[in-house]
């Protein structure tokens, strides 16, 4: 699948106030930091269209961006940032729970790991809990550029196995750089997959 049209649709801090049209949504959410909003702006070929920054908690609300005009990527803000607040963090932690669990237009969560670390104790209790709620979600490795082939090799072998500790199969794998483009065509082609099983054209779930 190509984007040929990337717009910014508005951001949110309830559910309530997300941009009205009903169309599928497709959400980032990781560690502070974990390269979401570059990874949108790679998937959408423009650079500044989600903003990033080199400090962790830069995303602070929820932000649609519609895509072809048909369905959205919504960037999330980090969980697990220790120099804010916190006050703060539960404010975030509330604006995306409310976001995970109330939007029945998610279609799938994309749910993004440092492909260059070991699964943190708050990523695994994050997945575990999106498992017990039955939140459709996917893995994307990022910053896939930051190691040498071997390396990330190894280390995505070795996450999947630590994941497999706990569940008896994987949910689908991606391994990603926003720098290198790498992982940006088979995220789109599932993406692509999910809305043409799933949904009818005028956006609502036709099935399942
Ligand atoms: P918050 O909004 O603060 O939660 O962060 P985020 O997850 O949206 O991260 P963001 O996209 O802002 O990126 C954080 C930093 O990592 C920035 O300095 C990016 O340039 C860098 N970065 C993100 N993705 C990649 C990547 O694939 N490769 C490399 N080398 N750097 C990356
Ligand atoms: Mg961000």
């Amino acid at each position: 699948m190509k984007i040929t049209e990337a717009v910014f649709a508005g951001s949110s801090q309830y559910v309530k106030d997300k941009p009205k049209k009903k169309l599928p949504e497709f959400a980032f959410i990781g560690r502070s930091n974990v390269g979401k909003s570059s990874l949108i702006n790679s998937l959408c070929g423009v650079n500044n269209l989600a903003h990033t920054s080199s400090t962790p908690g830069k995303t602070l609300l929820v932000n649609h961006f519609m895509v072809n005009g048909s369905w959205y990527l919504v960037d999330l803000p980090g969980y697990g940032y220790a120099k804010i607040s916190r006050e703060s963090r539960k404010r975030l932690d509330r604006i995306n729970n409310e976001y995970i669990n109330r939007s029945p237009e998610l279609a799938i969560l994309f749910v993004l790991l440092d492909s260059r670390h070991d699964i943190q104790k708050i990523d695994l209790e994050f997945l575990m809990n999106l498992g017990e709620a039955r939140i459709p979600f996917a893995i994307i490795f990022t910053k896939g550029d930051k190691l040498g082939r071997n390396a990330l090799q190894n280390q995505i072998e070795k996450n999947k196995k630590e994941l497999l500790e706990y569940w008896e199969e994987l949910p689908p794998v991606f391994v990603s750089s926003a720098q290198t483009h790498m992982g940006k065509e088979e995220i789109l082609d599932y993406i692509n997959t999910i809305i043409n099983t799933h949904y009818n054209n005028h956006g609502s779930r036709a099935y399942d």
